[in-house]
């Protein structure tokens, strides 16, 4: 057993016996001599002696102590967002325990937390995908039915602009159906794949907010995962809405890219960035989407203003 993987105790009780032994040996070697009642000369020596004892005591047991300082500094910051953090095992017996201890808690918890994020974020898409599929199926049947009906109608001269005018409504409202729908479950994520769904993306948000959104899609990609595809899509979804919310930007960049065995996703505009390191609902969602599909996710300052949303997912494996 090497002497820094003794007990805790034994450690402690060998330097202070270490201490206790010089000291005595000193007693007995120099010509020092205590009477009753102490001479001043005698007690100047022996507080000497004490304070001595006692600085050497202190630098000996402090580097005892400090793994577990910084255990308990570590334990503190720990970040359940940013798994995969491990302390190293070092110091005494006790200390190596316990820093053990604690590494297998970290490994529980967030196999725990991925767990428990992935089981709420696939109820939240089955959630979406079967709202979609009922607005679709059920108002979007029922309002392509009254334009049919709107339509067979005889055309009394009339009536002739009130129908057309309720046609119209009824067709801005099965858009509208249609355009939620999507939203909720892009349809054509299943179908046309990713750079498809991402274009597609970005022209209804260039429809709704102005915006030009410059894409640089690559055609040839490697593969992803379902999850890993959605996650992409969701976070570039939640991108865009908070450059629209938020950045007051005069243009967005919309990037896909491969990377060392991964795809990069990248959301940039001009806007006027954050104030705060911030952290929102939106932002924590997308995080914990890059975490269960094993990516990584960082939004920070854009290099010419702004913000600037970066999502790496690693290629599924052949
Ligand atoms: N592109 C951006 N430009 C400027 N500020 C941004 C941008 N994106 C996010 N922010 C800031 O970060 C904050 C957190 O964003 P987040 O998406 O987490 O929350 P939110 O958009 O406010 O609410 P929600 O939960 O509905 O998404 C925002 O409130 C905003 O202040
Ligand atoms: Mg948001």
């Amino acid at each position: 057993m090497r002497a820094s993987r003794l007990p805790l105790l034994w450690r402690v009780f060998a330097i202070n016996a270490a201490l206790l032994a010089v000291a005595t040996l000193l007693l007995a070697v120099t010509p020092v001599t205590i009477h009753a009642p102490i001479a001043l000369v005698e007690a100047v020596v022996l507080v000497a002696g004490l304070l001595a004892m006692l600085a050497a005591n202190l630098l000996l047991l402090r580097p005892t102590f400090a793994p577990l300082e910084r255990l308990v500094r570590r334990m503190r910051t720990v970040d359940l967002l940013r798994p995969g953090q491990r302390l190293v095992e070092e110091g005494g017996l006790e200390v190596a325990e316990l820093v053990r201890g604690f590494n297998e808690m970290l490994e529980r918890l967030e196999a725990e937390r991925r767990e428990s994020s992935r089981r709420a974020l696939a109820a939240q898409e089955a959630e979406r995908a079967r709202v979609a599929a009922e607005l679709h199926d059920e108002v979007g049947q029922v309002l392509t039915g009254v334009l049919l009906q709107l339509d067979s109608l005889p055309l009394g001269a009339s009536a002739a602009v009130e129908i057309d005018e309720t046609k119209q409504a009824v067709r801005l409202a099965l858009d509208e159906v249609r355009r939620i729908a999507q939203e909720l479950r892009p349809a054509m994520l299943d179908h046309l794949g990713l750079p498809s769904a991402l274009t597609e993306l970005a022209a209804r948000f260039e429809e709704h907010t102005g915006l030009p959104v410059e894409r640089r899609l690559a055609s040839s990609l490697p593969r992803l995962s379902p999850d890993g595809e959605l996650a992409v899509y969701r976070v570039a979804q939640e991108s865009l809405t908070n450059v629209a919310r938020h950045a007051r930007a005069s243009r967005v960049e919309l990037a896909l890219e491969p990377g060392a065995g991964s795809v990069v996703l990248r959301v940039r505009d001009d806007g006027r960035g954050f104030e705060h390191p911030p952290d929102g609902g939106g932002l924590r969602g997308m995080r914990e989407r890059a975490v269960l599909v094993g990516g990584a996710l960082a939004v920070k300052a854009g290099p010419t203003g702004g913000v600037e949303v970066r999502l790496e997912v690693p290629a599924e494996e052949r």
